[in-house]
């Protein structure tokens, strides 16, 4: 078979990874990808926004399966794209996204659904939310309705940083149309976790738990990022847990996307705050989690292709899963100063002695310099290890780090427990 995967971050090294291990495969394609797949894929200069582009290469190099990394291009409509054209594809079309796309449309969804979650209003006009204000309790969530990068959420303890929120977001325009409307929602508290299923319109193959750590810094203190590490299994999950979130929580979104003409196909991800009360969703997105994919696939034993593929033909029937009974870890190695400013163009070394130890290194944010990879983005490296317990498998990831060196790099040393 020969497999497109679309996206060039970690979460997209992974996948080029894990599908390298299937025998099915003879050749992997990656657009744009980046320097850390050279070895397992070609790389294909095509951003992941020129849907059309994507489709003629798929169809001019005889794709047998296309896997799409990011959101952007499931928003602008790459699998409705491909299926026009009777081409193979993983993922949800565009209507079926839009439980990423438009918070508005997927809160609106989980009421109707007894999907449980936040509550919330929506509001369409600045002043009306400013005028919610006065009366509102405290703290509050304020979300951009459309795609942000993860930065559209602003958790607001009282009224003028929400007055602030909704000046940025509403009438400054930061996030352009996306800010054109705001959820706002009650502020949940609880700890998080990471429950991604792959879909193929009805049936559900739930993937390993996991949990990410969003904020930069240490103790979970700084701003939210994209994703600073992550591990697998979630300390948290139990089989009860895990049945709850399942019938109370994945099964109705796919029941009720089905009823509503956007039969789910692809991999649903569900963002979750465990509260007293039970599981509640903060955020569903329409693609694999990054950097939560990357410690999920450290685990899968079981032929990824086959659980892709079975979801693109409506055919998830026969798959089992597989799991290794090692737990993962995975912590980014990010450019200091991100998610805001950064420099990019640091040579990284070290990386084979890193992997002499027996982690893996996914590549982010990293172009080919002139004599080896340099970075060039804020999430640079993610460094992976499984072991029978979380503190093996950390001690062996943080042995790793210890080689790898590039100007003005930055790690959280706390993921999977304390360091300090
Ligand atoms: P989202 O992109 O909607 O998942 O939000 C990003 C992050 O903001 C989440 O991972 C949470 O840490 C936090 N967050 C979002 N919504 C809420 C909420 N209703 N209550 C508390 N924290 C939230
Ligand atoms: N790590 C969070 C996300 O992928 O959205």
């Amino acid at each position: 078979m020969k497999i497109l995967i679309v996206g060039s971050g970690g979460r997209e090294h992974a996948l080029v990874w894990k599908i390298s291990q299937s025998k099915r495969v003879t050749k992997i394609f990656a657009a744009p990808g980046n320097p850390g797949m050279k070895q397992l894929a070609d790389l294909v200069d095509i951003k992941p926004a020129s849907i059309i582009e994507l489709a003629d290469f798929a169809q001019e190099q005889k794709i047998d399966l296309t896997v799409v990394g990011p959101e952007q291009p499931l928003g602008l409509g790459i699998v409705d794209e491909f299926n026009n054209r009777n081409l193979k594809i993983f993922g949800p079309t565009q209507k079926a996204a839009m439980i990423e796309t438009s918070k508005s449309f997927a809160k609106d969804f989980m009421r109707k659904n007894n999907i449980p979650t936040a509550d919330f209003k929506v509001f369409n006009a600045a002043a009306v939310a400013l005028e919610y204000f006065q009366k509102a309790k405290f703290p509050l969530v304020i979300k951009a309705d459309g795609l942000a990068s993860g930065k559209g959420v602003f958790i607001c303890r009282k009224k003028d940083e929400a007055d602030e929120a909704i000046k940025e977001v509403m009438l400054d325009g930061k996030f352009g149309q996306s800010g054109e409307r705001v959820v706002i929602e009650e502020f949940l508290s609880g700890q998080e976790m990471t429950f991604m299923a792959v879909c193929d319109g009805k049936r559900i193959f739930p993937l390993a738990t996991s949990m990410d750590y969003k904020k930069a810094l240490e103790d979970d203190t700084g701003p939210n990022t994209g994703g600073m590490g992550a591990i697998s299994p979630a300390p948290q999950i139990s089989k009860d847990l895990f049945n709850q979130i399942m019938k109370t929580i994945i099964q109705p979104t796919i029941s009720g996307l089905k009823f509503e003409n956007k039969e789910y196909k692809g991999l649903l991800y569900a963002g979750l705050m465990i509260t007293r009360e039970g599981p509640k969703v903060l955020e569903f997105n329409a693609r694999f989690g990054d950097p939560e994919t990357q410690v999920v696939l450290m685990r899968l034993k079981s032929d990824l292709v086959d659980i892709l593929e079975g979801s693109a033909d409506e055919n998830l029937f026969d798959i089992v899963a597989d799991w290794d009974e090692n737990v993962s870890g995975c912590v980014v190695l990010a450019a200091r100063g991100y998610p805001q400013k950064y420099a990019k163009g640091q040579k990284i070394q070290g990386l084979e002695r890193a992997k002499s130890l027996g982690v893996e290194v996914f590549h982010a944010g990293t172009a080919m310099g002139k004599d080896g990879p340099v970075s060039a983005g804020g999430r640079v490296l993610n460094v992976c290890a499984t072991a029978p317990t979380l503190k093996e498998a950390m001690d062996k990831i943080y042995d790793g780090i210890s080689f790898i060196t590039f100007d003005d790099m930055t790690f959280r040393r706390d993921i999977g427990w304390s360091r300090k």
